[in-house]
């Protein structure tokens, strides 16, 4: 049986991973609005998959008989500056979703739960890569400036990083 301390930290982190898809989801439908088609389903596959991280933390916590609450969460921001905007957002939202998942790690090494602190190193790896990815996108972003071309080209090149969107049902 899980720890209440811990259900309690996974429960928090279930409603981060909530929070982190509900933003890119709101990032994504600015950048379909603004143009960047690609960014747009780039940001649209990141937020499924937060969708899937925090169902991943919701199974391993009921299946550890703890139980999964939801919480209330706040709306996300409608209006982004930039495409530099929104990356640099996102690049500080991960830092601060990896300090979380450290956080818990540690709690589970102090609590002595080694299954749970095993099952969180998935996240910390998962942040890495994520975190590192930012970087990257946010260093090309900076490198293009102002230059409506440069920007064209990661708009392009976010596009191909990212699985084909189902196209808008049209029911007549
Ligand atoms: Fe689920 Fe982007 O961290």
């Amino acid at each position: 049986m899980i720890k209440e301390k811990i259900e309690k930290a996974l429960n928090e982190q279930i409603m981060k991973e909530e929070y982190s898809s509900r933003i890119y989801l709101a990032m994504a439908s600015w950048c379909e609005i603004n143009g960047y088609e690609g960014a747009a389903n780039y940001l649209y596959n990141h937020s499924d998959e937060e969708r899937m991280h925090m169902l991943k933390l919701v199974h391993f916590l009921n299946d550890r008989g703890g139980t999964t609450k939801l919480m209330k969460m706040d709306a996300p921001d409608v209006e982004y500056k930039s495409l530099k905007d929104i990356f640099e957002k996102i690049l500080k939202h991960e830092i601060y979703i990896s300090e979380s998942i450290n956080e818990i790690y540690g709690l589970c090494m102090d609590e002595k739960d080694y299954t749970t602190g095993n099952f969180m190193q998935w996240y910390i790896n998962e942040q890495i890569e994520e975190e590192s990815t930012m970087n990257g996108i946010l260093d090309k972003i900076n490198l293009a400036g102002d230059s409506k071309g440069g920007l064209f080209h990661i708009d392009k090149e976010l596009g191909s990083m990212s699985a084909p969107r189902p196209a808008a049902e049209t029911e007549e």
